[in-house]
């Protein structure tokens, strides 16, 4: 049919690992949040969900990083990080391969996206799916940008993708959420792990929530390094999903710094059909 919802989340792993650490009143309010969004995806319809995501060097590596990859699978394997440490379970995702083959046909028109038959979700699927699809029920169609391993993604290029993911969902005729993970600042596997720019966060999530696209692809790759982080690198989900929803003012939907997770956790609205 169409999209019938687009949104961004937050995927930090220190959510499911050490929730116990977190304020109360914030984590009450981030699990709320999360179960909103659930209940978003589910009252749109939604019979498939694209999340997009930034892989950690879990399934694309250095000797072959595609800008951008979407799976095309029966099933995936979560959590490719070790369940007990991660707090999630240990689970086999229904895929929609046919979905997933119709959908890159059509974004192979105008984007290079290359497509992964194996793909094992990390933290950056398994920790938002661990809230959003709580029965694992939904079939899932990863996408991964390249937001790591520099030369990174240029952020216009995300934003292309984001239309073209657009039109090819809107030319399908299953009911489909977007979802986007990551990126907002944090600092991970540094010895600044912890930090938070919360003010260069509030920026982007408002660029975000109202589609600036000059604003949003006007960001430099070092000076965001500087504000923001290695993590920040991860923006790039979610100028591809906003993009795809351009047309639109979101909603954000939880807004809160929690150290103990090391970033600024976030969870919006950014399409509701
Ligand atoms: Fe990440």
């Amino acid at each position: 049919m169409s999209l019938v919802y687009a949104g961004m989340c937050c995927h930090a792993p220190g959510i499911t690992v050490r929730p116990e650490q977190a304020d109360p009143e914030l984590l009450a309010g981030l699990h709320a949040a999360f179960d909103q969004q659930r209940q978003a995806i589910e009252d749109a319809g939604a019979e498939v969900l694209v999340m997009v995501s930034s892989e950690h060097f879990a399934n694309f590596f250095m000797d072959n990083m595609p800008t951008f990859s979407m799976g095309i699978a029966d099933e995936y394997e979560s959590p490719i990080e070790n369940p007990d440490w991660l707090k999630v379970p240990k689970v086999t995702i229904p895929g929609s391969p046919d979905l997933s083959q119709r959908i890159i046909g059509q974004l192979l028109e105008t984007v290079d996206i290359s497509w992964a038959q194996e793909w094992k979700f990390d933290h950056g699927l398994a920790v938002p799916l661990n809230f959003l699809t709580p029965e694992y029920k939904m079939p899932i169609i990863p996408v991964n940008i390249n937001c790591q391993a520099p030369p990174l993604t240029p952020l216009h290029r995300a934003w292309a993708l984001g239309k073209a993911l657009r039109q090819a969902i809107d030319a399908v005729p299953e009911k489909v959420a977007l979802i986007s993970t990551g990126g907002t600042s944090h600092w991970p596997c540094t010895p600044e792990s912890g930090k938070i720019n919360l003010e260069w966060d509030k920026v982007l999530v408002d660029q975000l929530i109202h589609k600036r696209k000059d604003e949003l692809l006007d960001y430099k790759f070092q000076q965001t390094f500087i504000d923001g982080g290695a993590g920040a690198g991860e923006m790039r989900t979610s100028i591809c999903v906003a993009a795809a929803c351009e047309e639109t003012v979101g909603e954000v939907l939880f807004f809160e710094p929690i150290p103990v997770f090391a970033t600024t956790c976030v969870i919006a609205t950014f399409f509701q059909g």
